[in-house]
């Protein structure tokens, strides 16, 4: 097993496209580390320049202690498993798991043994005489786990390994993958744009966007003090509520909506960095950090517009100013449509961002 280290790495396609502007990496030995952002953003060009299926136009890439940049894929002693599961139709799923390995000419006997290993080990032993075709797609996800299991490679690379599969399977599938990673301790890097699958697999997650690294931190760092706004809203789900404008000290802090209308009174023990009032910026604060009467102080009025009841919790949609709020109550609460809620917001839970460029986080 291995580190794996991007130094400066960047990649221009040919035609200009800049996919992945110059990024710093240090994933350590046995880390899992998760590269999330919207569709686009660089993640499959990154993976992709570690395993070799793509140059990269600058900088160096360290897998364990060799500089890689010009080594072949196959040298590399990465496994690679991808979307689109890549099986070998023809062949049985003993044969695709076996394959590599013979290619490589390792003996029978051994390729035997680690075909059985990872077969018992992913639950796949009773399958092993069938073709793709005669499998499941969360079956199929397994094979191609498996063949990259039986590699016993120095990392693993994953990208958008569960998008094909159902929602149930996809949940199924992100525990193996993490009692894979558990087991065998393994470096991994996972490509996904699902911050859900990020967050839960993550030991650190690498927000990208445009081609640009925005934050590389551990799940709960990124969910407590994202960088910018980028972050604070592609992170958590339903995302973080965002209102524009400013910070005014009346009788107690309120927060004036660019938008117009009555200010909100902030609720007693929030308090904003000095430089942030009386400028425009926009206030965060996440769904489950707004709280019905009484949670909080100082309370301001809106009027529910949509309820979705989960069950486990209740999701109640308002506009507050011209912004939609949607807040996070659990499953008891069941208002009505129109019903007019006094809303506070928990005071060590509010975030601001400035409202130009990247939306840096102000603290
Ligand atoms: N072979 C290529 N030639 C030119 N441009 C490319 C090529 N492959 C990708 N791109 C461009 O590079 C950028 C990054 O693409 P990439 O596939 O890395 O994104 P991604 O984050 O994996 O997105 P997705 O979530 O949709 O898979 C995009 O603008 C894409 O159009
Ligand atoms: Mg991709």
């Amino acid at each position: 097993m291995a580190r794996v280290i991007l130094d400066q790495v960047s990649k221009t396609y040919p035609g200009g496209v800049q996919a992945v502007h110059p990024v710093d990496l240090n994933i350590e030995h046995g880390e899992f580390a998760v590269l999330v952002g919207p569709s686009g953003c660089g993640k499959s060009t990154t993976l992709r320049m570690i395993a070799g299926l793509e140059e990269a136009t600058s900088g160096t890439i360290t897998i364990g202690d060799r500089v890689v940049n010009d080594v072949e894929p196959r040298d590399r002693d990465i496994a690679m498993v991808f979307q689109s599961y890549a099986l070998y139709p023809h062949m049985s799923v003993h044969d695709n798991l076996a394959f590599g390995l013979k290619m490589r000419k390792m003996p029978r006997a051994e390729i035997a043994d680690r075909v059985r290993q990872a077969a018992d080990f992913l639950g796949i032993s009773e399958l092993l005489e069938r073709k793709p075709r005669a499998l499941s797609g969360g079956q199929r996800q397994r094979v191609a786990l498996g063949r990259a299991l039986v590699r016993d490679p120095a990392a693993f690379l994953f990208d958008e390994p569960l998008s094909n599969l159902d929602a149930k399977m996809r949940v199924q599938m992100r525990t193996e993958i993490a009692r894979i990673h558990h087991r065998l301790g393994a470096t991994m890097i996972y490509v996904t744009h699902d911050q859900t699958e990020a967050m839960t697999l993550g030991q650190r997650i690498v927000v990208m966007k445009d081609g640009v690294v925005q934050q590389v931190a551990p799940p709960l760092e990124l969910y407590e003090r994202p960088v910018n706004k980028f972050v604070a809203g592609f992170i958590g789900s339903p995302a973080m509520n965002f209102l524009t404008g400013k910070l005014v000290r009346q009788d107690g802090l309120v927060f004036v909506l660019a938008s117009g209308g009555e200010p909100l009174p902030l609720p007693e023990g929030f308090s904003p960095p000095a430089a942030a009032l009386d400028q425009e910026l926009v206030l965060g604060v996440r769904p489950e950090h707004i709280g019905l009467a009484g949670d909080f102080s100082r309370a301001f009025p809106a009027q529910v517009q949509v309820v979705e009841a989960l069950g486990n919790e209740t999701l109640l949609y308002f506009t507050v100013g011209e912004a939609p709020v949607i807040v996070r109550t659990d499953g008891s609460q069941l208002p009505a449509i129109d019903d007019e809620l006094q809303l506070t917001l928990q005071p060590d839970r509010i975030q601001l961002f400035a409202q130009s460029g990247d939306g840096l986080a102000i603290r």
